[in-house]
């Protein structure tokens, strides 16, 4: 069926994060709840990585039915839910999995949580690559663990890893686990086989576990491919634990379900029983089970749509910037749905580009800097929405700028 993404869906009163809260420029701070309103003045929402999408109809459908059953009791994953999750890995990325190598987490990020607590011990360091997705920081530190970064290396507006760094910074014997964003959030990267090779020879020769977050893994561009960390061979397979979930792909996230792929039986095992240790592992949301299993065998059709409309918004955005901001650059758009803006051309510090940004245009995106320092004087924008909600938010943009940064000195304003 044809979806129509130009729809607005008011999500407020539905305890929307994105919609009703702002973290302002903080990763560590306090949520603090705001009004949005498109016709009024208030912020319009262009941070937290969530869709202004409706979810596939097919979900919506058996969600429904789901319902009428009217009993939720405890839950476990079905053989056809494990079936319908290995067969979307198959069938999208060529990725063969065993069911007995997946366990079912509520999130990714409570995952990173408890592979930290798994195979680290306090005081243990684990490596991650600056500017990347902020919640990485505070599983490392709540497991009693110190991080190392080996940041991305900016060129062109693109980003590439430091390999020698990252050797480097692997050889730490302290350092036992490396967790690695593929896509990368923020900077949109989809890595390449090469990359991912090189990346993963480094830590299997000096030990280190890899965690390979591959949650916007079904999210890409036109022409773009996605390399499954587990797919380079066995020998990085085996060293690894992979996060995958329907969250970012169908616009699940509220569900929170996701499927850890570890195909090493000792990892496997170890993980396993810090979450019955932890009562994690006790059941899992039956509305979870079913949208999950219905949106990877039913579900393709509306990603396919929404990729599309997505990618156009990143060409709008494109089209915007060059037109109306020449001093704004995004980079290259490879995976993921956000997109992340360069605005250090127009010279302000931290606190006066929040204040353009935040109070002034009234546009909340995620401040660069809590992706780590690496970040300072970018923002990450988020274009699964309506068309519309985005170009409304970039004309308040350039409003604000148009009005408080200083156009540049042109010989034809010289009146003497
Ligand atoms: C790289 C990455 N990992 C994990 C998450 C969140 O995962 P979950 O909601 O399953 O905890 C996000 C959300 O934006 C993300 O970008």
């Amino acid at each position: 069926m044809a979806y129509d993404l130009d729809r607005i869906v008011d999500r407020k009163g539905t305890g929307s994060v994105k919609w009703g809260s702002y973290r302002g420029g903080t990763h560590s701070g306090p949520i603090t709840p705001i009004d949005t309103d498109l016709q009024g003045n208030d912020p319009v929402p262009m941070w937290v990585a969530d869709m202004d999408f409706a979810c596939p109809q097919p979900v919506l459908d058996a969600l429904s039915e789901r319902v009428h059953h009217g009993i939720f009791g405890y839950t476990s994953a079905s053989d056809g839910y494990h079936a319908a999750v290995t067969d979307w890995f198959n069938k999208r990325h060529g990725w063969s999995v065993s069911k007995d190598w997946i366990c079912t987490t509520p999130g990714v990020v409570p995952a990173l949580h408890f592979a930290v607590k798994t195979w680290c011990r306090h005081g243990d360091k684990v490596l991650i690559q600056k500017p990347v997705y902020y919640p990485f920081f505070r599983s490392i530190t709540n497991g009693g663990c110190g991080i190392v970064s080996s940041n991305l290396i900016e060129e062109n507006g693109s980003y590439l890893m430091d390999f020698e760094d990252l050797e480097r910074k692997a050889s730490d014997p302290e350092v036992k686990l490396a967790i690695l964003c593929s896509p990368h959030n923020p900077v949109g990267r989809v890595w390449t086989a090469n990359e991912l090779r090189q990346y993963g020879e480094i830590c299997n020769r000096h030990g280190v576990i890899v965690i390979a977050d591959e949650i916007h893994a079904d999210l890409m561009m036109p022409g773009v491919t996605f390399q499954p960390y587990a797919k380079l061979g066995e020998e990085f397979a085996n060293n690894a634990m992979v996060c995958t979930a329907p969250s970012k792909t169908f616009n699940l996230a509220g569900m929170h379900l996701s499927n850890m792929v570890i195909s090493n039986p000792q990892l496997k095992e170890a993980f396993d029983a810090y979450m019955h240790e932890t009562g994690v592992a006790g059941g899992l949301n039956p509305f979870a089970l079913v949208a999950t299993e219905t949106a990877y065998r039913h579900g393709e059709d509306w990603l396919a749509q929404v990729l599309d409309y997505i990618h156009g918004n990143y060409l709008f955005l494109k089209q915007y910037l060059a037109d109306n901001l020449a001093q704004l650059q995004t980079s290259e758009l490879q995976g993921t749905y956000l997109a992340w803006i360069d605005f250090r051309e127009l010279g302000l510090d931290q606190a006066s580009l929040e204040k353009l940004t935040q109070l002034d245009a009234k546009v909340l995106f995620d401040e660069g800097h809590v992706f780590g320092a690496e970040g300072f004087g970018f923002e990450r924008i988020n274009l699964a929405c309506p068309r519309s909600i985005l170009e409304l938010a970039l004309d308040r943009l350039k409003i604000q700028i148009d009005q408080t940064v200083e156009p540049e000195f042109s010989p034809s304003d010289h009146k003497n």
